[in-house]
C-alpha cells in the first residue's frame, strides 16, 4: 500500500465527526471481524473460547477523542466494571487502555488519580493493566504518568513503539517494566520516527531481541511471520525461557497462526477490542493492511 493510502486511513482515523457518527451507525464495513462486541457482557464468551483454547487476552474497550471530565470518568467506571467481570468469571485476561480515555488532554492529575482508582481494583484482583501508546504528543506525557504510578503499582506497564528513534534510550529506563513491543501504528514525522519499513523492522527486531536478553516480560506484539520465525530462532539460540514473553496479534487477525504457537509452547496472547467506538481502531488497522478493503467492499455493495 503507498504512503498516500496509508495517509488517507490515517487520516479517515483521526477525524471526530466520522468518529462520533459511527458510534451511531453500529458496526459497519466489516468492522466486526476486529472488534469483538458492543460492551463487555458481550465480550465475555469469546474471551471464555479463547481461554479454553489455552490463549490468554487482554481487552480493550475502544474510546478516542475524550475531551471533558465526564466523559473520562463514564470511561473510567467502564473499566472498573470491566475489571469486576474478568475477576467474577475468572478470565485470564488482562486490560488495555489508552490514557486519553481517562483524561490526558484534560488535566495530568485527573488522569492519574482516574489510573490510581483502576490500578488500586486491579492489583486487588491481581489483574494487570497495559498502557497503550498513542500518538507522538502523547508520548512523553503517558511516561511520566508510568513513572509517578510504578512508585506505587506494579501491575502496570505500557507499549514502546520501535517506529521511534527514542525508544531505544527509552527501553534503558524500563528493564523492569513489563512492555509491549510494537512497530507503532500513527503517522509521526522523520523528525521522530523512522518512516521506511526496512528501518522500522529493523529496529522492532534489534530492540526486541535486547529486551529478551532481560529479566523483565516482554510481549513481542507483531502480525509478521518473518519476525515471528526470527525470535522463536534467537529465543532457542539463547536459551531463553518461554515463560519470560509471548506473542500477542490483535483480534481476527492471523487467526491461523495462534493456535501453531500455542501448540509449539509459547504463551500467546489475543488483543480483544470493544465497544461502539470503533471507527479510529478500524481505520488504524485499514492503513496498516490493504486485503483488509475487501471486507469494506463487501459490506459496502453486497448489505
Ligand atoms: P506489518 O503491517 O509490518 O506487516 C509485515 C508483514 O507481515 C506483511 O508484509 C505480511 O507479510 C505479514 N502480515 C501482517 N499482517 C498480516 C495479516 N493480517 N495476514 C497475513 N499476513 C500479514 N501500535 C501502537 O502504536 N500502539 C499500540 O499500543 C499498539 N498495540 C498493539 C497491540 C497488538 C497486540 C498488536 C499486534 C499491534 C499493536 N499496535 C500498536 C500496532 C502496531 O504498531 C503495528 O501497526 C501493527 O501491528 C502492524 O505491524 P505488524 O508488525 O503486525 O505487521
Amino acid at each position: 500500500m503507498g504512503n498516500l493510502t496509508r495517509d488517507f486511513f490515517i487520516g479517515l482515523s483521526n477525524n471526530k465527526v466520522l468518529n462520533a457518527n459511527a458510534k451511531k451507525w453500529g458496526f459497519r464495513l466489516g468492522a466486526e471481524k476486529f472488534v469483538a462486541g458492543i460492551d463487555i457482557d458481550s465480550v465475555v464468551e469469546t474471551v471464555k473460547e479463547q481461554n479454553g483454547r489455552g490463549l490468554s487476552c487482554t481487552l480493550d474497550n475502544l474510546g478516542e477523542f475524550i475531551s471533558d471530565r465526564g466523559e473520562a470518568l463514564v470511561a473510567k467506571n467502564e473499566i472498573i466494571q470491566m475489571l469486576d467481570k474478568i475477576h467474577e468469571e475468572r478470565l485470564d485476561c488482562h486490560v488495555s487502555l489508552k490514557l486519553t480515555q481517562l483524561g490526558l488532554d484534560i488535566d495530568q492529575g485527573f488522569c492519574i488519580e482516574n489510573m490510581t482508582e483502576i490500578l488500586e481494583k486491579a492489583a486487588a484482583y491481581d489483574i494487570f493493566i497495559n498502557i497503550d501508546m498513542e500518538k507522538y504528543k502523547h508520548y512523553e506525557k503517558s511516561l511520566d504518568i508510568l513513572k509517578v504510578l510504578r512508585k506505587r503499582f506494579k501491575n502496570i506497564g505500557t507499549v514502546i513503539q520501535t517506529y521511534l528513534y527514542r525508544a531505544e534510550e527509552d527501553l534503558k529506563d524500563l528493564k523492569d517494566v513489563r512492555i509491549r513491543m510494537v512497530k507503532g501504528a500513527y503517522k509521526e514525522s522523520d523528525e521522530v520516527a523512522f518512516q521506511s519499513k526496512e528501518d522500522i523492522d529493523a529496529n522492532f527486531i534489534k530492540l526486541t531481541k535486547e529486551r529478551l536478553l532481560g529479566d523483565a516480560f516482554t510481549s513481542i506484539a507483531t502480525h509478521d511471520h518473518r519476525i515471528i520465525n526470527e525470535m522463536k530462532a534467537f529465543v532457542k539460540e539463547n536459551n531463553i525461557s518461554k515463560d519470560t514473553f509471548e506473542f500477542q496479534m490483535l483480534y481476527g487477525f492471523r487467526t491461523e497462526m495462534h493456535d501453531d504457537l500455542r501448540q509449539e509452547g509459547y504463551k500467546f496472547c489475543t488483543y480483544i477490542p470493544f465497544g461502539t467506538d470503533w471507527f479510529g481502531y478500524f481505520m488504524r488497522r485499514l492503513a496498516e493492511r490493504p486485503q483488509n478493503m475487501n471486507l469494506v467492499m463487501k459490506d459496502v455493495f453486497y448489505t
